[in-house]
């Protein structure tokens, strides 16, 4: 991510780690609730039931107290593809840059999505990526435009001061990506709603044109979760990009929105979240890293109202993160974190996703059964993929041929 966010971000975690227990002994002792049991008390024994019955009331228990309810696909986004190149990258690609209009007037608000295909390809296996910063960043492409950006330090929107040109391409793999056969269109979360302290970018972003109540209204993640949902709307519609097989993908508090944007919108594929953490993959639950009571004093503004009534009382939670992982499931989905990523506590990743196992089993697909945490960089491989990268929170290039072996393996080339 930017690194002015980071250091903001680092600030707070500096502010609050003498609160922060990072000793696996002392993560406590809990009871996580069954997401196949019913607020009757049924028990939920085959798919339909689940599909249902259970995830319905799972989703409704998300929006009521997490992360807020979303308005619909409005019908008034509009898509300009204002640039198309059929000789990108050397002949690689075929690149296409799409403005997305929120509102279909004139105010907007308005993103700015990038997408390649490989050249020569029609119907490919495609990766919807959130990203920290302007599209420039990911890939040295002069043909790339420049958009202005919201800065978190100044609250401003402006031009970048000195944009380099793929000064962000070691989280990425475009190239890579293309010649294993596979779309990339990447958008700057920032212009669904600018990421700004105390959540002051609401005034900005899409939230303002569908006003909610606060209690159980969208939050900062609903929001840039419904602007993934948009950029699926335009792809869907491209014959480039198979519209069956879109891979959404996010890192950090995009890991969180990624995971909550496929809960919703079952059209995505499969969900690649990195390193997402707390009120993303890890257990809330566990008293390691980041708590709940981190989130809801620091980020407010990412949840809806009702979610600060838990904190300091995450045991009254009617959900905790296996449910959002099990309302992925039967879709695939790859949960990736960091061995240095305390913060984040990669072990209450693991442990969501084996308690997400059973919902994957009843519908006849494979989560995580191994007890064990598995060694670093050697990928659990199932319908749910777990790995743990050696090194920080962060998306490394050989996170990315993980994520693209990932994609070879539930979504084989057809051609
Ligand atoms: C902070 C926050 C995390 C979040 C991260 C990020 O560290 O506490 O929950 O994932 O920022 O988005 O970079």
């Amino acid at each position: 991510m930017k690194l002015k966010v980071f250091l903001s971000t680092a600030l707070l975690v500096a502010l609050t780690a003498a609160a922060t227990n990072y000793d696996e002994e002392k993560a406590g002792d809990y009871t996580l609730p069954d997401p196949l049991v019913c607020a009757d008390s049924t028990r939920v024994t085959n798919a339909e039931a689940w599909l249902q019955k259970r995830r319905p009331d799972i989703l409704e228990l998300y929006r009521e107290n997490i992360f807020g309810r979303s308005p619909g696909a409005e019908t008034n986004v509009t898509f300009n593809v204002w640039e198309t190149s059929t000789n990108a990258l050397g002949g690689a690609a075929v690149r296409k840059q799409i403005e997305i209009n929120f509102s279909g007037t004139a105010n907007g608000p308005f993103a700015h999505l990038l997408l390649y295909t490989p050249a020569g390809k029609i119907s490919a296996p495609t990766f919807l990526c959130l990203s920290f910063g302007g599209n420039y960043a990911v890939i040295d492409d002069p043909a790339i435009a420049i958009f202005p950006g919201w800065n978190w330090k100044t609250k401003e929107l402006g031009m970048p001061k000195n944009p380099v040109r793929g000064e962000a391409a070691r989280n990425w793999k475009i190239a890579g990506t293309l010649a294993r056969g596979c779309g990339i269109a990447i958008m700057d979360y920032r212009e669904v709603e600018p990421d700004l302290p105390g959540g002051t970018g609401f005034k900005y972003g899409v939230r303002k044109n569908f006003p909610l109540p606060t209690t159980n209204g969208w939050g900062a993640i609903g929001a840039w979760a419904w602007g993934a949902s948009r950029g699926l709307d335009y792809l869907v519609t491209d014959k480039d990009v198979d519209a069956q097989r879109v891979i959404l993908f996010g890192h950090s508090r995009l890991g969180k929105t990624v995971l909550w944007a496929g809960a919703q919108d079952t059209r995505f594929a499969a969900v690649i979240a990195n390193c997402s953490g707390e009120m993303g993959a890890s257990l809330s639950r566990r008293d390691y890293g980041e708590t709940v009571d981190d989130v809801a004093k620091h980020f407010p503004y990412w949840m809806c109202g009702n979610f600060q009534q838990f904190s300091n009382r995450w045991n009254i939670l009617p959900v905790d993160s296996h449910f959002l992982l099990s309302l992925i499931a039967p879709r695939p989905l790859f949960l990736n974190t960091g061995s240095e990523d305390r913060w984040g506590d990669p072990h209450g990743e693991f442990l969501a996703a084996r308690a997400a196992t059973p919902v994957y089993e009843l519908l006849s697909k494979t989560g995580i059964t191994e007890t064990n945490f598995p060694p670093l960089d050697e990928p659990l491989r199932h319908d749910i993929t777990f790995n743990c990268h050696a090194g920080k929170h962060d998306v490394l290039p050989s996170d990315w041929d993980k994520f693209l072996d990932f994609a070879d393996a539930h979504f084989p080339q057809k051609n």
